[in-house]
């Protein structure tokens, strides 16, 4: 039998439970960012946030989330005890409807309590299963491709409770398409969507003075910088969802536009002067060198973001307003601080940034100790399996 290509007008399934995944600390901050971006319904739980939404929505959500990791759709639940059962729910869904048989396939799964012995072969069922069903369907199967597959399919397995979704956005949605050599990265730089969260729960706005005083390769500030130029964070790169029979290339394009749209009148107030006080320093200057090349290569125009090699306990603001610092010092014990250098760094905020606000990501407790600060708040956030705090200082204005 000849293969049978999925109509290009292929329904998709209905968006009633879609999931977006983010790192742990930031459910609150995703369901925000989810509900102002069109998702109904959005409801935090932990690692993630689930939603209810439309084929527009998760365009516009892999376009425009700064803090999701990707946009899965699910497309089956069932209970399940072995694997046989999961095979038969993913053997009994129109895959053939979805995607082609010529596409290549990667099945993920994840895990909290499962009773099932081995997840690799949990994800081998279901891999069999779509397979069967297309070659059944269609006369001939899809191939697996871990590296750089078509189609992503997540299975999420609970005590009794089996999720399939689709992954509509492919590569995690925190690679914005500017990091793309080893070169780019620097000393442990922050995944762009926890960066971009940390921003979130700063409070920042854009009209706000903004700092990083230990800049690396610039995660936080390119983030802070896009956001100023309404410059989406999905522009430069292509989704999972692309690839699926139900894409509409007319819809996505529709989405584009609008927010090249919003972009130019952002770049049109910025040429007619307003503001953007956004500056980065960092101790070592490759690392300056590196930030102002990640700056150009993410489409932030030359000078807009000020960078310097600077120490932080020498730093100055570089503004007459108050604002916001928004940093991760270094915290592991390969390129830790000395007590004497947290120190004049405490001595420096408390006494050079009177009526700025700090934001100092560390897994390191003793932060508010060395600095010889109170924090004012700590939320627990992950940087990958790390558990962080983000402790906020207020520095009293002395100026009054
Ligand atoms: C954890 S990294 C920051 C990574 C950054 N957030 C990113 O995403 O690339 C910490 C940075 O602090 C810098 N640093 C260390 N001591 C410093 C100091 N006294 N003043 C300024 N920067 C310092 C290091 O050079 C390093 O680039």
């Amino acid at each position: 039998m000849a293969p049978s290509r999925p109509a290009a007008t292929a329904r998709p399934p209905a968006f009633d439970g879609c999931f977006c995944p983010c790192p742990r600390g930031l459910e609150p901050a995703l369901a925000a960012e989810l509900a102002a971006i069109g998702g109904h319904d959005v409801r935090p739980l932990p690692g993630g946030v689930r939603f209810r939404g439309s084929l527009e929505t998760a365009y516009r959500i892999n376009l425009h989330s700064r803090i999701a990791s990707r946009v899965l759709l699910q497309v089956a639940s069932g209970r399940y005890r072995t694997e046989e059962d999961l095979y038969r729910l993913a053997h009994g869904l129109p895959w053939e409807a979805w995607f082609h048989n010529r596409q290549t396939l990667r099945v993920d799964t994840t895990a909290i309590r499962s009773p099932l012995a081995s997840l690799a072969f949990a994800t081998l069922r279901i891999k069999d299963a779509i397979v069967d069903r297309m070659r059944a369907k269609t006369g001939a199967r899809p191939s697996v491709d871990t590296a750089n597959p078509d189609v992503r399919v997540q299975l999420f397995l609970q005590a009794g409770d089996a999720i399939l979704y689709l992954d509509l956005s492919g590569e995690p949605l925190f690679k914005r398409g500017w990091r793309a050599d080893a070169g780019s990265k620097g000393e442990a730089p922050l995944k762009e969507n926890l960066a971009a969260g940390l921003l979130a729960l700063s409070g920042w706005n854009p009209r706000e003075p903004l700092l990083d005083l230990f800049c690396g390769a610039g995660t936080i500030v390119i983030e802070a910088a896009q956001i100023a130029c309404a410059r989406p964070p999905g522009l430069a790169r292509r989704f999972g969802i692309e690839n699926l029979a139900f894409h509409q290339p007319a819809l996505w394009q529709r989405v584009c536009e609008q927010a090249q749209a919003a972009m130019d009148v952002a770049m049109q107030r910025i040429a007619a002067g307003d503001p953007v006080r956004i500056g980065a320093g960092d101790i070592d200057a490759e690392a300056a060198a590196m930030t102002r090349a990640n700056l150009a290569r993410a489409g932030i125009p030359a000078d807009l973001v000020r960078v310097a090699v600077q120490d932080a306990a020498e730093a100055m603001p570089p503004w007459p307003e108050p604002g916001l610092i928004v940093s991760n010092p270094p915290y592991n014990e390969r390129v830790a601080i000395d007590v004497a250098t947290w120190r004049g760094i405490g001595a420096t905020l408390r006494n050079r940034f009177g009526g700025w606000r700090a934001f100092l990501l560390s897994s390191d407790r003793r932060l508010p100790g060395q600095l010889g600060l109170r924090e004012r708040r700590k939320t627990p956030v992950f940087n990958g399996q790390i558990e962080c705090r983000l402790f906020e200082f207020e520095m009293r204005d002395r100026t009054g």
